[in-house]
């Protein structure tokens, strides 16, 4: 059993108190999110947790990123390359991706399938997922849960999961729900108040809810309307991607 325990947790960067005491416990086999508006420090929550990741190597394939790194996490394999093939399988990455360096010249959506099988090779405790719906299109999104859950189901796995968007805990399912707004987790819950995020957006919690809510923007995805909304839609896809 292991426990991310994180208490009254504070970050400076650059000048700015982006972390202004998050307090959160993430237990083996379970799946935590984190939502929050743009800006509130998710991200600098999960750099913060991880660390800066030294291997994100240009010109360094997958398959040796993993040599090196499996033994370093005491998860030595005589045959990493039959494994790496067999988790390629699990999650439909196709067996030509594992040769070519990693994260160089990726689609966003290869990208996020590489990670998970990072995940699934390195078997981490506790794994920081930052927006690992982004980019993915809807069959690799249910792949990645699956994945994901099957960790958790399997081995125990604990996951913080910070999305935006409900449409990843539909396949995702998280056991708790945290608000993070300004630095700070305001509001913990069970799903349903991912539901309720989507429908009445961070205002209530001091958020400054000047983004569109996801049911916004797909409503303004479906009416096809132009200007500001679609300006925001792209923008947002291309800082995702
Ligand atoms: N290196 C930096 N220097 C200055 N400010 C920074 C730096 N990194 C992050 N920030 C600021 O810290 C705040 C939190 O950023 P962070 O990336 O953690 O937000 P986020 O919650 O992940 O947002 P998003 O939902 O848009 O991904 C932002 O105002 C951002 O501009
Ligand atoms: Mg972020």
């Amino acid at each position: 059993m292991s426990t991310l325990a994180v208490e009254g947790l504070r970050a400076r960067v650059g000048g700015k108190e982006v972390l202004r005491g998050v307090d959160l416990e993430v237990s083996s086999g379970k799946v935590h999110a984190v939502m929050g508006p743009n800006g509130s420090g998710k991200s600098t929550l999960a750099h913060v947790l991880m660390g800066r990741p030294g291997y994100e190597v240009p010109g360094v394939t997958v398959e040796a990123m993993l040599a090196e790194a499996l033994p370093a996490v005491g998860a030595e394999d005589a045959d990493v390359g039959g494994r790496l093939r067999e988790e390629a399988r699990r999650i439909g990455v196709d067996e030509r991706f594992l040769g070519r360096g990693l994260n160089v010249d990726l689609s966003g959506g290869e990208k996020k399938r590489n990670e998970i099988l990072q995940l699934g090779m390195l078997r981490p405790r506790i794994a920081v997922l930052d927006e690992v719906d982004s980019g993915l299109d809807v069959d690799a999104l249910r792949a990645v849960s699956r994945r994901v859950e099957e960790e958790t189901e399997e081995r125990g796995l604990g996951v913080l999961a910070i999305t935006h968007y409900r449409r990843l805990l539909s396949v995702l399912r998280a056991d708790v729900v945290h608000v993070l707004v300004k630095g700070r987790v305001v509001a913990t819950g069970g799903p349903e108040l991912a539901d309720e995020l989507e429908r009445t957006g961070y205002g209530a919690y001091g958020g400054d809810d000047q983004e569109p809510t996801a049911d916004q923007l797909e409503e303004a995805i479906d009416a096809g309307l132009d200007g500001g909304w679609e300006e925001r839609v792209v923008l947002d896809e291309g800082d995702r991607t």
